[in-house]
């Protein structure tokens, strides 16, 4: 689509767009190598190479934030060399570049975050920040009141203990407990390995919040946008 040039310039961040009719007036920016200098010239951005000061224009990519309902069978990546379901082959209408805030197992279900924006990734992900995951966990047999209190403690795991959580038994069963785990830290297969280590593997596992941003009503498979709001809660304890 063509654009006033001022405005490309602006909009690819290089200056506002009174600085850039001044730019384009001094004869600083080019249109496929030539020079232009006449004021409101329109130009395709996507066909057309515009450069300043002999640097080739880019646009920065628009941020984008989303909340996914990771359903069990799809990978935690983007990219599989062996073709098998993927994250983003639910997400076939976003062009932007996004990765996953973390993982969640294959057969793990929930709350995932994709974005484009390192920044806030690293920043969701670093230990410092402590942000909350919750977890719904149904698991095999009745763990006793003991056993909860110890994964609620910490336990070790690989040689290394386990950050205090916090449990709540939902549901009871014959022979299966639902229990809700809050924890911060993101070890890999944590919580289903803190259910083996006392006796009790995970059967089931659905991420349910970041934070305070809850999975609510988003049915597997399916995404939503994020506000800026939204992403507050993420880091709300
Ligand atoms: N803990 C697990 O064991 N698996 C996940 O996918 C996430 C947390």
């Amino acid at each position: 689509m063509q654009e006033r040039l001022q405005k490309i310039l602006a909009r690819a961040g290089i200056a506002s767009r009174r600085k850039a009719e001044e730019l384009i007036r001094e004869g600083k920016v080019t249109v496929d190598g030539i020079v232009v200098t006449e004021m409101g010239i329109r130009v395709n951005p996507d066909t057309q190479k515009i450069e300043y000061d002999g640097r080739p224009v880019v646009f920065p990519e628009k941020k984008v934030y989303i909340l996914l309902h990771k359903p069990t069978g799809f990978l935690s990546t983007v990219h599989d060399p062996q073709g098998r379901p993927i994250i983003t082959d639910l997400l076939p209408d976003i062009k932007e570049r996004i990765y996953p805030v973390g993982r969640l197992d294959l057969t793990t279900e929930g709350a995932l975050l994709l974005t484009n924006d390192g920044e806030l990734a690293q920043e969701i992900l670093h230990p410092s920040r402590e942000v909350n995951k919750t977890y719904v966990a149904r698991v095999k047999g009745r763990p006793s009141p003991k056993k909860l209190a110890a994964l609620s403690k910490g336990i070790d795991l690989d040689g290394r203990k386990t950050w205090p959580a916090e449990l709540t038994v939902l549901e009871n069963e014959k022979q299966a407990t639902t229990i809700k785990i809050v924890i911060h830290e993101g070890r890999k297969r944590q919580v289903r390995k803190m259910f083996e280590a006392v006796g009790h593997p995970v059967l089931q596992l659905t991420r349910v919040a970041y934070g305070q941003l809850e999975l609510g009503e988003l049915k597997p498979g399916k995404y939503r946008f994020l506000s800026p709001r939204d992403i507050k809660m993420i880091f709300r304890k």
